[in-house]
């Protein structure tokens, strides 16, 4: 009888705690030893040029307008500029349709960018598969995408997540793994090549190699691309001071779809996903073009058709890294009172070059003049993910701050990639899937609950709980 009395005391407080996120976080005492942290040579068969005269490379598709039945299809060539022309269809080897495109090209230093193809293919059947013929004669190549279903409510879709990529054995792990887990869509969150670690011609020469390291998921599946601070090059020594130069001629994206007017951040609809990308890197304080832009779209999300609210920004919000650690705190101060309002479900970051997960927290309440100084938890609050942890030559962030504060819920410095599975309005699977030598382990999942279709629910039976359970102390 007492023990009976005891569970029914601590159930509901059990419960509670769980959803008040009070449990202590984790730090993970795995500790993986790194293969080197240097780039892949250049002669290595991953950076391989393909065979033919003026042959495409570097091929990679993004999403193309705002709900997903357009691409847009880039390629690189050097000999030649060719024809900025695809060719595709909805059975393999017989295109019944054709697009025409732009082609650009840019000096950086003294390196010439070979000419770099961008063609918007649009008017597409949802939930269809495309086959696609770019380049001319013998050294034409064909590949092939799955347009996503229509935007609606209950549209599962499997995203991975993916940041700070960059070059080397440890990348080469993270891709792989990345392209074993059956997601459809990346979710990149910034930093891409690292070519800005090299020098002179070297920077263009490696963000070549990268565009061919990468293509064998780009070309294939669409990559959703935010800008880091290794996309910035700001490098007056050789008199290049053009933020983005390389990232804005090589990576397009849909910008104008959303309203935006910047291809630095824009919004896009896929399955039952609005994704919102921002930049870390681009003026975001009050009356700045990104923030009215934001405040806008935030508007614009309508969560009856597409339930899930994602942000993507290179820059952590609430990291306990000693890498980068508070770098977030600006954007904290403008946006995250929207992030709550708006009930964000998730955002996901890279910078900091491992892996952390946070409880539900927020600290909107303090401002400059009150004493509320901490993060406290908030129901409506996001989840913040880092995964900066691509693997690139730069090496991991392995010093977390210690004691593990109170918003961490979970962290370990390892390489790897996360999926986001939607299975319908109310539930996500998610996992961090660890590299682990050759292998990929799931080491921190959990079901992620919609922000607008499970609370209310959940609020309801967890009142309900609540109540009873107070009802039978009362009468016992
Ligand atoms: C782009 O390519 C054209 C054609 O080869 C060339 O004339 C031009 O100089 C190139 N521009 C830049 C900026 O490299
Ligand atoms: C700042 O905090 C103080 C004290 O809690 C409160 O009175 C005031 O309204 C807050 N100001 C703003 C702009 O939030
Ligand atoms: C949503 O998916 C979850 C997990 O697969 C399942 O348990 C739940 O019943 C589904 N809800 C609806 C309304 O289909
Ligand atoms: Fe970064």
């Amino acid at each position: 009888m007492k023990s009976l009395l005891f569970q029914l005391i601590l159930v509901p407080f059990v419960i509670l705690n769980f959803v008040n996120n009070v449990n202590a976080g984790i730090t993970s005492r795995f500790v993986r030893e790194e293969w080197p942290s240097v780039d892949i040579p250049l002669d290595h068969e991953v950076f391989a040029v393909p065979k033919g005269d003026n042959a495409p490379q570097q091929v990679h598709i993004t999403q193309g307008n705002y709900d997903g039945n357009a691409v847009i299809i880039s390629w690189v060539t050097f000999d030649e500029p060719g024809s900025s022309k695809v060719q595709y269809g909805k059975s393999d080897k017989n295109y019944e349709f054709s697009a025409e495109g732009k082609m650009t090209n840019y000096t950086f230093y003294k390196y010439n960018s070979g000419y770099i193809h961008h063609v918007l293919v649009d008017g597409l059947e949802y939930d269809t598969k495309y086959y696609y013929k770019i380049g001319d004669g013998d050294s034409a190549r064909e590949f092939w995408f799955q347009t996503p279903p229509m935007i609606g409510p209950d549209v599962p879709y499997k995203f991975g997540i993916i940041g700070d990529l960059g070059q080397t054995y440890n990348s080469l792990s993270t891709l792989e793994h990345y392209m074993e887990s059956g997601a459809q869509s990346v979710l990149f969150v910034g930093d891409l090549s690292y070519a800005d670690r090299y020098k002179y011609n070297d920077v263009g020469i490696r963000w070549d190699s990268w565009g061919r390291f990468v293509e064998k998921s780009t070309a294939y599946q669409p990559w959703i691309w935010s800008a880091g601070n290794h996309e910035i090059e700001d490098m007056p020594y050789m008199n290049e001071v053009t933020p983005f130069k390389s990232y804005l001629h090589r990576y397009p994206t849909p910008y104008l779809a959303s309203k935006s007017s910047s291809p630095m951040w824009y919004a896009i609809r896929r399955a039952s996903a609005h994704i919102i990308v921002l930049s870390s890197y681009s003026p975001f304080v009050k009356y700045t073009p990104q923030c009215k832009w934001l405040e806008e779209e935030l508007n614009r999300v309508d969560r009856k058709k597409t339930p899930w609210l994602i942000v993507l920004v290179h820059v952590p919000i609430y990291n306990s890294n000693e890498a980068h650690f508070m770098e977030g705190e600006s954007m904290r101060a403008v946006f995250e009172e929207w992030f709550i309002h708006h009930k964000v479900d998730v955002i996901f970051s890279g910078h900091v070059h491992a892996y952390e997960r946070s409880y539900r927290i927020s600290n909107i309440r303090y401002n400059v003049s009150s004493g509320e100084r901490f993060p406290v938890p908030d129901e409506s609050a996001p989840v913040y993910i880092t995964v900066g942890d691509g693997g690139n030559q730069e090496g991991l962030a392995g010093k977390f701050r210690d004691p593990q504060p109170d918003y961490s819920a979970f962290r370990e410095a390892s390489y790897g990639h996360s999926t986001l599975e939607i299975m319908n309005r109310t539930h996500a699977h998610y996992h961090w899937n660890r590299n682990d030598d050759g292998k990929k382990v799931a080491i921190d999942s959990f079901v992620l609950n919609n922000q607008y279709w499970s609370s209310n629910v959940r609020e309801r039976k967890l009142k309900r709980h609540y109540l009873n359970g107070m009802r039978m102390i009362a009468s016992s």
